[in-house]
């Protein structure tokens, strides 16, 4: 057996072959299924794009209206997971509840079939159409209400936003809000992939896949980004005081939230996609104050680091449109959780078809020859 340099994080090491997406961080390109992001943002939808994923082909017209009429009968909690889910702290995060929620899912519906068509599909089903109504459920409870029932003539992501915010949502910025969807549904090998990768690689039911992929996306080196860019225009408060801020940034080595990324080194495609479409909706509802911080920062940080191959990513302008559409910033990791979940379901139905179980091995670094000595005796 071939003994293997030991790396730290298992970067650059190939834990899977493939066929879901492409990235080539040199030229800023992003493909799913060898299909550019640029194409799927303006001509595809979330739950399209997710089918694309899971599939591995694009539906007809016919298998596109089953699939979503499928997701929209099933998006209905049961009244004992919102039970349950009206027991959770308000003040817990809501990455913890939907972590929790999704492994719930598992106790309703734990027949295991992983190599029968049907289970897989109905499973795929069930979790793209259940993980959103469970983060707008938990939105409304923790703040004391009633969760709102989905409705049934609203698609996929204008449902989601009317059952965060009770109201029916402008058209454009549901639209836009399902384009962050596709634009967060994959991106590769990543932590949260990687984890639910290995959950499926032991052969356990969907729901625990999931829960462990939202588990590990919620730690703020992975999804917890656009969160932060929020409070980093916070505290820069003005345009006047970009400049200053980055050069002291700079100075101190600290880290520019929302730019740097470990494969791009330009300009994030899905951040070039969402700029545009973040200008389109200020433009046509208003103009944002955070933007304009936003755009002057964009242009300091490309003046000062983009020689280093720091330019925006994809968490730089997400976490204008959300905070812009009302969305409570707590929420943000919770809405890539959402879109992504399609990603972690194309990899988990890949995992099985090849599956193996993950056992890497181990340097062992520690002692020999210890004898175990008495507890009194220590
Ligand atoms: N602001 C300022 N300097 C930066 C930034 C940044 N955002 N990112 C990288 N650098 C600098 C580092 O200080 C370092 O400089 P040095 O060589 O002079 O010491 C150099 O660029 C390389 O930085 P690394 O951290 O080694 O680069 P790495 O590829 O490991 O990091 C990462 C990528 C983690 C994304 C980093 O750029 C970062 O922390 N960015 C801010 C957080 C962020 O926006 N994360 C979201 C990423 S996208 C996503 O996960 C969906």
């Amino acid at each position: 057996m071939n003994v293997c340099e030991y790396k730290p994080g298992l970067e650059g090491i190939p834990a899977a072959r493939s066929r879901i997406s492409y990235v080539d961080g040199q030229q800023g390109l992003l493909e799913y299924r060898g299909i550019r992001i640029e194409e799927l943002a303006a001509q595809s939808s979330f739950l399209e794009t997710a089918y694309l994923l899971i599939w591995g082909q694009l539906p007809s017209k016919a298998e596109l209206e089953n699939f979503e009429t499928e997701v929209r009968y099933h998006r209905r909690i049961k009244y004992r997971i919102r039970d349950m889910m009206k027991c959770f702290p308000e003040s817990g995060h809501p990455m913890d509840a939907l972590q929790a929620s999704a492994a719930a899912l598992g106790l309703f519906y734990s027949r295991r079939a992983l190599d029968n068509p049907e289970y897989i599909r109905e499973a795929v089903v069930r979790i793209l159409a259940k993980i959103p109504t469970m983060v707008a459920a938990f939105q409304l409870m923790r703040q004391g209400n009633d969760p709102v029932q989905p409705r049934d003539d609203l698609d996929y992501s204008s449902n989601f936003l009317y059952m965060l915010t009770e109201r029916e949502p402008d058209p454009f910025a549901a639209q836009v809000f399902d384009v962050c969807l596709t634009l967060h549904a994959e991106h590769t090998m990543n932590a949260s992939t990687f984890s639910a990768m290995v959950t499926a690689s032991t052969l356990t039911d969907p729901y625990a896949v999931m829960a462990s992929a939202v588990g590990t996306l919620a730690g703020p080196l992975h999804g917890g980004a656009n969160e932060e860019v929020i409070g980093m225009l916070d505290e820069i408060g003005s345009v006047d005081n970009v400049r200053p801020f980055v050069e002291d940034a700079i100075a101190n080595k600290r880290k520019i939230m929302g730019f740097g990324h470990r494969v791009y080194k330009v300009k994030d495609p899905r951040a070039t996609i969402l700029q545009e479409l973040a200008e389109q909706l200020f433009q046509k509802n208003g103009s944002d104050h955070y933007y304009s911080i936003a755009v002057e920062l964009e242009k300091v940080v490309e003046e000062k680091l983009g020689y280093k191959g720091i330019y925006a990513n994809v968490d730089f302008y997400s976490g204008l449109v959300y905070r812009y559409l009302g969305i409570p910033t707590d929420l943000f990791t919770p809405i890539f959780a959402i879109a992504r979940v399609a990603g972690w379901l194309a990899h988990w139905k890949e995992q099985l078809t090849v599956n193996r179980i993950f056992r890497p091995t181990q340097e062992y670094v520690g002692e020999h020859g210890h004898s175990y000595v008495p507890i009194e005796k220590r």
